[in-house]
């Protein structure tokens, strides 16, 4: 909840403004929590009804207003690459990011999806990636345009993203819910609260001169879904489907859903967590669908 985030962290520094580039689930809510802390915000949709846009941005068509950037002193691009592999925001405004007097720090958020498969192994920044999903290969080399302009960058590579709204709560209640069972397969994930926590953890500490350039945010627990599925079941009180196997299952997946469950990896936040001393909110997928929960009751 932002309520836990405000609790936790400090506002920016006073006259810092931060502008999001692609305020879409992540970058909603980092914007939220920002504004609740009283900072300066302005988050970037494509289209003016959505909401939260303070301000257009379509890499397709018009040129980024001048304004926007001035003065800007933090940066998120949460956009991800274009079909061609092109990260879309450089292409569009690398000149005006690399003219920003103020700028102290810029957030990209990438996944984990570019370690590629390890076989159910723990990856770690260290650990060399190898993409073999053509959108992953497309990351990594928006990854690369990025370390290449040489600006004060932190590379986030977050895992499945969940939160309220985006939970196995929401398949659970429409009975679209699959219960798959594919033995020793794991999924990392990371709740939205902490994305933003973390995002404002980064920026303190990046501030007092520690900045890693590849940061990966992740949640203690990479878990089975069928684990997953359970518990969010249990709270709300309703019953899980058979459990099919993989095999079957696989028949009628889309090509995307298959590539999800064609890699197999355990994210590590060894370097976030124990190194750095980031506190998750959620440390595991039990506090995370609790809290999607209590928010789904409230609602
Ligand atoms: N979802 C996951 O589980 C997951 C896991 C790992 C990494 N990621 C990556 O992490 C980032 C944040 O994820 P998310 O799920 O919060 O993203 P999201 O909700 O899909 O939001 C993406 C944002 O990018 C904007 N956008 C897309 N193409 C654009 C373009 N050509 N020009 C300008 N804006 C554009 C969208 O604009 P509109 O608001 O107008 O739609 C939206 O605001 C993304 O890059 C995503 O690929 C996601």
């Amino acid at each position: 909840m932002i309520e836990d985030i405000v609790k936790r962290f400090d506002p920016l520094p006073v006259k810092s403004k931060l502008i999001i580039f692609g305020g879409g689930f992540s970058g909603q809510h980092l914007a939220s929590a920002c504004k609740a802390l009283g900072n300066k915000v302005l988050c970037s949709r494509r289209q003016e009804k959505s909401k939260g846009a303070d301000f257009i941005f379509d890499s397709k068509n018009e040129e980024l207003s001048k304004k926007i950037l001035e003065d800007a002193t933090h940066v998120l691009s949460c956009i991800p690459p274009s079909a061609e592999g092109k990260d879309p925001l450089l292409q569009k405004v690398k000149s005006q990011l690399l003219n920003a007097k103020n700028l102290k720090w810029i957030g990209y958020l990438s996944t984990t999806g570019v370690y590629g498969d390890s076989q159910g192994a723990w990856v770690n920044e260290k650990t060399t990636p190898k993409p073999k999903q053509p959108r992953s290969i497309r990351r990594l080399s928006c990854e690369k345009e990025w370390l290449e302009t040489g600006l004060p960058l932190q590379i986030l590579r977050l895992p499945g993203i969940y939160g309220p709204g985006r939970s196995a709560f929401e398949s659970l209640l429409i009975g679209k819910n699959k219960m798959i069972d594919k033995p020793s397969q794991v999924f990392s994930r990371i709740h939205v609260d902490d994305i933003a926590g973390a995002i404002l953890f980064l920026i303190d500490l990046a501030s007092q001169g520690n900045r890693q350039t590849i940061i990966n945010v992740a949640d203690n627990l990479p878990t089975n879904n069928m684990e997953v599925l359970s518990y969010a079941a249990t709270l709300v009180g309703k019953t899980l489907p058979k459990i099919e196997p993989f095999e079957s299952a696989s028949k009628s997946m889309s090509p995307i859903a298959l590539s999800f469950w064609q890699e197999n990896r355990r994210v590590s936040n060894e370097l976030l967590c124990n190194e750095l001393g980031y506190n998750l909110i959620h440390p595991d997928f039990r506090f995370g669908m609790k809290d999607c929960f209590k928010q789904l009751k409230m609602n």
